[in-house]
């Protein structure tokens, strides 16, 4: 149950970064943040650089999210190999995101720059979907075994 949120919640988060990533591009603010990792007013967030300012918030909670869920797959004895593998390609696609995010910035939009932040974004988006469908399969799985077990035992105590 728990892996099932985790990658629901996570796979929801990077969905909405990818939506503000596009936004953030197609309205040109991408380098109204010049500095990395932090904006010129560190935490503070200001009118002038705020859609960029929730990109890099929503990335870094999302990175957390991201490995938050491979911890707590890859210490799971229930979760299907291919799972973990998925998130183990997620949490470093999460850490490339977030040092092409840099370079990006860095170099100033440097459009084949961009393209492949745009592509790592979709590896990550493909890696927590393939996650989110093993951890329902998990649930359903686990869900058939409890009520095949129940009936036997009703079986048992009416025979
Ligand atoms: C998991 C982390 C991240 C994901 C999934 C992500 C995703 C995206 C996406 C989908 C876009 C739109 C690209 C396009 O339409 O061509 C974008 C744009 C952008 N991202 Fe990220 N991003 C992440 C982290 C970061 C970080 C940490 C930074 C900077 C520190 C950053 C900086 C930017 C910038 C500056 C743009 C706009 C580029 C432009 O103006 O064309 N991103 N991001």
């Amino acid at each position: 149950m728990i892996l099932k949120t985790l990658s629901f919640v996570t796979l929801g988060s990077v969905f909405t970064l990818m939506f503000i990533g596009g936004y953030v591009s197609a309205s040109g603010v991408g380098l109204t943040c010049p500095k990395w990792p932090l904006c010129p007013a560190g935490f503070v967030p200001m009118q002038e650089f705020i859609i960029e300012y929730f990109h890099r918030s929503v990335a870094a909670t999302t990175a957390l999210l991201v490995f938050v869920t491979t911890v707590f797959t890859l210490r799971s004895r229930v979760s299907p190999k291919r799972m973990k593998i998925a998130l183990i390609v997620a949490s470093c696609a999460a850490i490339g995101q977030i040092s092409l995010g840099a370079i990006v910035i860095i170099e100033r939009l440097h459009a084949v720059l961009v393209t492949i932040h745009l592509g790592l974004g979709l590896v990550l988006f493909s890696m927590m979907l393939i996650s989110v469908s093993y951890s329902y399969r998990l649930d359903n799985k686990k869900n058939e075994t409890r009520s095949d077990s129940s009936s036997l035992r009703t079986t048992t105590t009416n025979s």
